[in-house]
Order: structure tokens, then sequence, then C-alpha cells
């Protein structure tokens, strides 16, 4: 069995972050979501993955390399442009040849892994198993309608009024029947050769599909909100590991990772949080569920339930929840403008000041 990733496409709703950097590449727990996925291939046992890459593809190879890291052996396929998952499988013909495969969307993070899936998909011998889970917003996601039985009766990509609130999870498995599937469809309203519809086909030309839900913790991680949620759950499963340096001032409580070469000083941290290698922390509070990258300088701030990417700084700003702040970023304090906000901010960016 092989794997297809995909981790091409645009992050329009992880905008300004993906403008300069792949959304599969944003840190959870200071680890990129994709890697995540990566391991959950591994550990299902397969090694031969297949990832699409788009106009991120030097960033996703830097990240990725050879899959050695992650004990896997992986093969780029580059997608001109994202005209849909099901082009992606198009695109993978050669690469996939004629076995069976996990398809698994690069921005997708489940915490249960994707054993459970493939040793089912092994066992039974369908064509297609989809996994699908209760949302509150289905009109966001691929929606499934299941008949009395459980079968599947209907499949509908992002639809305006849902049938179900059954969303359809990003990781599939497939046999090489979704081939002829995916040449068989049209694109889409929005232009796009839709799974959802592949999926459709072949339950309508008498194949096998079967669904399952998903038992654990799954997230489509395209939106702030789904991004500190996802963070907060693996922190909530991490060990305290202090390899850096803490001073006799600093209070360290609870479960809290500070990587090597990170120096804490006059500073309280209230885990579960993670701290990147080599970042600086004076004189600050970093409140549960936050994740600093390396080489951050957190001096006099306040933080909590946020994401901070590497090689940033935060001097003298407090109350701070909430955010996720980008690589490279400088938040400080205006000086000499009493009561006055004062912004330099990329494009796309979401502010939220306090009125
Ligand atoms: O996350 C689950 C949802 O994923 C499902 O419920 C939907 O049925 C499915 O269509 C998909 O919807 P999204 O709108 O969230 O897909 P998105 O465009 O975010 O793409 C998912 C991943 O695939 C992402 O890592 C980017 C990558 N991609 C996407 C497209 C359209 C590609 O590599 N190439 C593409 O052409």
């Amino acid at each position: 069995m092989k794997a297809l990733v995909l981790a091409g496409g645009k992050g329009t709703r992880l905008r300004p972050l993906t403008h300069t950097s792949a959304k599969q590449l944003v840190p959870i727990a200071n680890k990129p979501v994709l890697y995540y996925g990566l391991d959950a291939i591994r550990d299902a046992g397969i090694t031969s993955v297949g990832i699409i890459v788009g106009d991120t593809a030097r960033e996703i190879r830097e990240a990725v390399g050879d899959g050695s890291r992650f004990g896997l052996e992986v093969t780029y396929i580059p997608q001109e442009e994202p005209l849909g998952l099901a082009h992606c499988v198009l695109i993978a013909r050669e690469f996939l040849a004629d076995e069976p495969f996990v398809m698994y969307l690069g921005d997708n993070f489940l915490v249960d892994g994707i054993t459970d899936l493939v040793d089912a998909f092994h066992e039974t011998g369908y064509d297609a198993q989809i996994l699908l889970t209760k949302v509150a917003e289905p009109q966001f996601y691929g929606v499934a309608e299941l008949g009395p039985d459980g079968e599947i009766i209907g499949l509908e990509e992002k639809p305006e009024h849902p049938r179900s609130d059954l969303a359809i999870v990003g990781v599939y498995t497939f046999s090489p029947a979704i081939h002829e599937a995916v040449r068989a469809i049209r694109p889409s309203a929005r232009g796009e050769l839709e799974i959802t519809d592949a999926i459709k086909w072949l339950i309508g030309n008498g194949r096998r599909v079967h669904s399952h839900f998903v038992n654990g913790y799954w997230k489509d991680t395209g939106r702030l909100q789904d991004m500190l949620e996802c963070n907060r759950i693996v922190l909530e499963g991490i060990e305290r590991a202090v390899r850096g340096t803490v001073d006799g001032l600093s209070e360290i409580t609870g479960r809290v990772v500070i990587e090597e070469g990170a120096i804490i000083e006059n500073s309280v941290i209230r885990g579960p949080a993670v701290v990147g290698a080599d970042t600086k922390i004076n004189g600050s509070y970093v409140g549960p569920y936050t994740s600093i990258g390396g080489d951050c300088v957190l001096e006099n701030a306040e933080v909590e339930y946020s994401i901070i990417l590497g090689e940033s700084a935060i001097r003298g700003v407090s109350g701070l929840t909430y955010s996720l702040i980008g690589r490279n970023v400088e938040v400080t304090r205006a000086v000499g403008v009493p009561n006055m906000n004062q912004l330099m901010v990329g494009d796309h960016s979401k502010i939220q000041v306090r009125a």
C-alpha cells in the first residue's frame, strides 16, 4: 500500500502566514502539522509516499527531504495549479501504479492516527473508505448522508444546505478503481475536480464504498481557531522536560517543555506549554496552551493560549491571548504615544486590539 499526501493548494484562510509559507507547515506544539500526518502514515506500516506540491514546493521539500527522517521514501509530484483533490490522484497515476493507497490531506490532524483505517481496508477489500465525524458547521466540508443501515446515500461538497452534520475527514483509502472515477468526473462549480464527486461516481457504478466514524479527535487546520484547538489537544499530552536554563527567580509549573539553549529568567510559565530552542524569556508570563517557537524573545510580555512561530520578538506587551503570530514578527510597546496603537501589518492580517 502507498500513501498520497496533498501539500499543494492555497492557504487562503490562514493568510497572511500562508503568503510566505505552506499552510501544512504551520506548527502545532512546535511541530509542523504535516509531520503528524507523515508519522501516522509510517505508524500504519506504509513507507512509499508521494507528496503533491504546488507553489510552496521548495519549502515542503526542505522540511521533509527524502523522508528518511520519518522512516519513509518520498517522491514529490508537482501540481501546476490547485485543480482539486481528484486532480491530485490523476497526476499521481504513475507513482500510485496499481496499488491501493491512503490519501491524506496535509492540513488534516487526527489524534489517533490512521492505523485502524488502514487495517480495516486490508481486511475488507472495499474500493474506498471514507472517515466521517460530526461537526458544528458542515457547510465548510464534504458532507455525507447515511441510510438506516449506515450505508452512504448522499455525498456533497460544501453544500449550502447540508443534509446532515457528518463531515468527510481528509483521510481516504482507495483501491485502483478510483483512477477510472477521477477520469470520469468533470470540474465542480468552483472549478475543481472534487474527490467527493469521484467517490460518488464509485457508488453510482456499483463499487463498494464504506464509511467509518473517527473515534479520536480530528481537525482540518485551515482556520485560526482550529490551529489553536489542535495546539491545545497536543499540549494536553506532553510530558514535562526542561532542557534549557531556568534561573532561581522563575517559576515553571506543570507540563512544560523547554528546549535546549532556551533561557528563562525572572518569569512564570504555566503549562501545558512549549518553549523552542534558543528562545529567551525574561520578566514575562507564559500561560497554558502556548507554543513558542525557537529563537524567539519575550521581554516583559504576557501571553497565553497562543502559537508563536520562530524568530519572533514580543517586548513590553501584555494580555496577548488566542493569537497566532508568524515567523520573524516584532510586537512591541509604542513609546511616546499614550493610549495609541502603532501598527505595521502585512496584507490579510487580522488584529484585535482592546477598545
Ligand atoms: O478537511 C476535510 C475536507 O477537505 C473535506 O471535508 C472536503 O470534502 C475536501 O474537499 C477538503 O476540503 P478543503 O476545502 O478543506 O480542501 P483544501 O482546499 O483545504 O485542500 C486540502 C489539502 O489538499 C490541503 O493540504 C491543500 C491540498 N491541495 C488542495 C487542492 C485543491 C492540493 O495539494 N492540491 C489541490 O488542488
